[in-house]
């Protein structure tokens, strides 16, 4: 019996993990990351394999859990540790317990200290170690649910305990490197240098660390189980097409009545500048104002705003409300007004 092991890694350092067991073709992925998504159905196709579980190593605060929509996607079950708050984990584990994956056995380790629903997970010669401890340092213990002397006797009383020789793969890597091993943490990481429980917390609790970017994002996507605006921009694309701002340039060139525009930013946006003949709706107001519009169903109702991000969920919005002529324009006014092409501030 072998495994199959694959470790993908996010530009950000994010790295999960799926592992199957080749004799029964099951699966499961180990933090899974949103961007990913397709990257793991592939790979899992790739290998043959059929993926059974998803488990989160603790709530990440740092970047968006793939866990829930896969979770929808699959119809699988995401496992977490039983301190974890999110109401979407099927599976509950604790301390000592064992995941059965076809042949394969994960044994459960109750680590809290970077948060309290952390958890490692081992299997035959490796572990999975979350951000209880990363090569060359550890995770930190100053976000929500945080503890450094907790920290401490997971790291000092049971993960450091285990076989030396084990391969740590943790849930962030900021090198070229794959993975690292316990006895190397032990002899190389700067931070377990201070192995004196007091001189350990103490030097957890003046890290001083900036706060990670995307901070409540992350954690109201992977507690409550909501979207990022990432992904509700590409739900949101996925029902609608696009025009270009060539085309909508040259076709107004034309003195053209095919186009309806609507500039769906706010009021001051709008008067410092829009595209000649414009109805102004914000986006604020668009479910009740939009009824005011002569429909004419031979019109293309083209939406634009500042960035090209409002306005696709506004277009969204629209092909919902039986606007089935309505595209965004890509890019935003932004775009246009480098491209000098015109804009006027009253008409
Ligand atoms: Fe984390």
């Amino acid at each position: 019996m072998s495994i199959i092991f694959q470790q993908i890694r996010t530009q950000q350092g994010c790295q999960s993990y799926l592992i199957g067991c080749s004799e029964t073709c099951s699966a499961m992925i180990i933090d899974p990351e949103i961007s990913q998504i397709e990257h793991y159905l592939g790979l899992a196709s790739h290998h043959g394999l059929v993926i059974h579980y998803l488990l989160d190593t603790h709530t990440h605060a740092d970047h968006f859990s793939a866990s829930k929509p896969l979770s929808e996607k699959l119809n699988i079950p995401v496992i977490m540790h039983r301190n974890s708050p999110a109401p979407f984990v099927d599976i509950r584990v604790d301390d000592g317990e064992i995941i059965v994956l076809g042949k394969l056995r994960f044994e459960v380790i109750h680590t809290p200290g970077h948060t309290s629903d952390s958890i490692c997970v081992t299997i035959e010669d490796r572990v999975f170690t979350g951000d209880t401890l990363l090569i060359g340092g550890t995770g930190r213990t100053d976000l929500p649910t945080g503890n450094p002397e907790q920290l401490y006797t997971s790291l000092f009383e049971r993960l450091l305990k285990l076989d030396p020789d084990l391969k740590v793969f943790p849930a962030h890597i900021y090198s070229e490197r794959s993975h690292s091993s316990i006895k190397e943490e032990l002899e190389n990481n700067p931070r377990l240098q201070k192995s004196e429980r007091q001189a350990f917390i103490n030097q957890m609790k003046t890290l001083n660390l900036k706060m990670p970017n995307h901070l409540t994002e992350s954690l109201r996507t992977n507690l409550n189980g909501g979207k990022t605006l990432t992904q509700l921009l590409i739900d949101a694309g996925n029902q609608i097409t696009f025009i270009s701002q060539e085309q909508v340039f040259s076709t107004k060139s034309g003195n053209n009545n095919s186009l309806l525009l609507i500039d769906v930013r706010e009021r001051e946006a709008f008067e410092q500048g829009h595209i000649e003949g414009s109805i102004h709706i914000p986006r604020g107001q668009l479910e009740i104002n939009i009824n005011d519009l002569e429909f004419n169903p031979e019109q293309r109702i083209v939406v634009y705003c500042e960035s090209g991000q409002l306005s696709i969920l506004a277009t969204a919005r629209l092909k919902e409300m039986g606007f089935q002529h309505a595209v965004a324009m890509e890019h935003g006014l932004a775009r246009w007004k480098e491209l000098n092409y015109p804009i006027v501030k009253r008409e």
